[in-house]
């Protein structure tokens, strides 16, 4: 037994969400520990380019804001979630200043210096506050420099939660976690009196993705292996404009280039989304990535073409710097010719099923950011409102962690990680070969269109994993990619559970099977209740 670090908040999760809620319990005399996977900007919230929607254009309402995350959402978003975030915007973007986040400026005509405001698909007004095209960037650093500071926050990186910890009595409530320091390859016990999975999506679960490594959704699994409910899954967003180039790793063209007026086109060079939406390349994502994937397999194509070079070198320069130079390192200029694209899984609109004050199914156990389910997205989340859930979500977490945390007894010995019965693994091929074979299958058989006999597919081939990797992690100490990789086989099973339970077609789900959305009755979530057998 050793109980030597003892926290009052363990925050799981270095990006927007973890670090916002750091920030915003630490000035209330408590300890908090804040971890993350890696180094403390592998994280989501960093590669964030667009920006964070909020009401600020002169034109613009929250009426409107939040009409457009509605039609987005088809038919699934909690509209009491809708308001309530989008009510937040503003003061979200005032604490980010506050914390040295600096946001593109422009010159009105009368001299006075305002935000610049993106547009992105499905929002009918300029309304994304941004950093040139690396915004995640600019909010990442400065919430980590500003915890960095901060004497009652201590962060620790390389460190990967292994398992929650929970009471064995019938209230069951979590009082901490195992981890394991990578670098030291030990396993720690961390308890704490509240727990916070701030640990992002699990688009790693696909081949192509646009997100970092972190992506691998523990947070879920973790949450379902403790007993959390987790809802919404079959919404995998697939973000239709990923660089394609043999040597580009995941990097992202922003959707506010389409907001600048970039045309999607075929090879030939003549565009296409006319044909799927009015809104052509500024509907909705689901929208967009389906019609590209569309004219892919159609016309048997590797990538089809995004188009801004009609806008001014100097626009181009200004206002997408760091996509003008990445794509310069690929030999693609795009101040003068289209830059290949092709979708790529983004973002995890299900989750962690949390309430508007971000609580889990389990007593003190929170859910923030993407790894939640708040019902702010429902079926396809509308571009740029995801940091916006992160910032609104942290500060719902933090009044009611306040209120609750002096009522909270201290978590009582935890008995040390247990290795006795394990031994370091001869074969780690096993961990990467699965690891390969998982992610390929979900890329072809759950990815942007689906049919039953795919999907069930993809089920056998999780449920043959399954036993090996229990097998494997049940005999071998653990290491970091076998804890990812156990994760994702969950979350791989949980997605395609969902998808299988949805019989119709409703935002970022589209099955062959059940082409229409059932409006006969009205629009459910998905919610899967985990069994005790259940908990891998
Ligand atoms: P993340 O930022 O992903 O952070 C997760 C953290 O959890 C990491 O520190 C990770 O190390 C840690 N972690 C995970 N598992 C464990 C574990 N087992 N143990 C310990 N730590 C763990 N959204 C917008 O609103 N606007 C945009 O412009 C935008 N652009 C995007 C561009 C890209 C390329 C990507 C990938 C996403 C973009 N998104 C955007 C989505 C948005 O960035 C994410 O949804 C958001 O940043 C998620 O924040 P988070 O704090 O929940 O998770
Ligand atoms: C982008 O810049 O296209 C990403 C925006 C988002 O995912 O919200």
């Amino acid at each position: 037994m050793s109980n030597s670090q003892h926290y009052d908040v363990l925050v799981i999760g270095s990006g927007g969400a973890g670090l916002s809620l750091a920030l915003k319990l630490a000035d209330h005399s408590m300890r908090i520990a804040v971890l993350s996977k890696f180094a403390l900007t592998t994280a989501s919230t960093y590669y964030a380019q667009g920006g964070i929607s909020a009401v600020f254009g002169a034109d613009d309402s929250i009426e409107s804001h939040i009409d457009d995350t509605l039609d987005a959402g088809a038919g699934l978003c909690d509209a009491e979630i809708v308001r309530l975030t989008v009510t937040h915007g503003k003061s979200s973007i005032d604490w980010l200043r506050q914390q040295g986040v600096v946001f593109t400026e422009e010159q009105t005509a009368s001299g006075h210096t305002q935000l610049h405001l993106n547009r992105e698909g499905g929002h009918s007004h300029r309304r994304i506050v941004h950093t040139a095209d690396a915004t995640g960037k600019a909010v990442s650093l400065s919430l980590i420099e500003r915890a960095q500071e901060h004497a009652n926050i201590e962060l620790f990186e390389h460190h990967n939660v292994v398992e929650l910890i929970a009471t064995k009595d019938a209230e069951k409530r979590i009082i901490g976690a195992y981890v394991l320091d990578s670098k030291k390859q030990q396993v720690k016990t961390m308890p704490a009196r509240v727990v916070v999975l701030a640990t992002g999506g699990a688009s790693k679960a696909y081949l192509y993705s646009t997100n970092p490594q972190s992506s691998t959704g523990d947070g879920i699994a973790l949450a379902w292996r403790a007993g959390c409910r987790v809802s919404n899954m079959e919404f995998m967003q697939f973000h239709p404009t990923c660089l394609y180039h043999p040597h580009a790793h995941s990097f992202l063209i922003s959707e506010a280039v389409r907001g600048e007026g970039g045309k999607l086109i075929l090879p030939d060079g003549s565009p296409f989304m006319q044909h799927f939406d009015p809104r052509e390349e500024l509907a909705p994502r689901d929208i967009v990535a389906r019609a590209i994937d569309h004219e892919m397999k159609k016309r048997g194509i590797d990538c089809v073409y995004l188009d801004i070079s009609h806008k001014s070198e100097q626009f181009i320069r200004e206002h997408f710097p760091t996509i003008h130079q990445q794509c310069l390192e690929f030999d693609i200029d795009i101040t003068k010719q289209p830059i290949p694209v092709v979708p790529a899984a983004h973002y995890t609109c299900g989750g962690v099923l949390t309430d508007s004050y971000a609580r889990t199914d389990l007593a003190n156990l929170y859910a923030i950011g993407e790894v939640a389910c708040t019902g702010l997205h429902g079926a396809n989340r509308m571009a740029s409102n995801s940091l916006l859930e992160c910032l609104v979500f942290a500060e719902r977490a933090s009044e009611d962690i306040l209120q609750k945390l002096p009522g909270i007894v201290p978590p009582p010995e935890i008995p040390d990680w247990d290795e006795s019965k394990v031994s370091d693994s001869d074969e780690e091929v096993v961990v990467s070969h699965n690891w390969e074979e998982l992610r390929r299958f979900m890329w072809d058989y759950v990815g942007i269109v689906r049919t039953d006999k795919r999907l069930s597919r993809a089920m056998s081939r999780v449920e043959l994993l399954q036993k090996e990797i229990t097998e494997y992690y049940s005999n071998f100490r653990v290491t970091s990619d076998l804890l990812e990789l156990r994760n994702l086989v969950i979350v791989a099973e949980l997605i395609i559970r969902c998808a299988q339970q949805r019989k119709e077609s409703r935002g970022l789900h589209y099955t062959l099977d059940y082409p229409e959305t059932d409006d006969s009755k009205p629009a459910q979530n998905t919610v899967l209740t985990p069994r005790p057998f259940e908990r891998h």
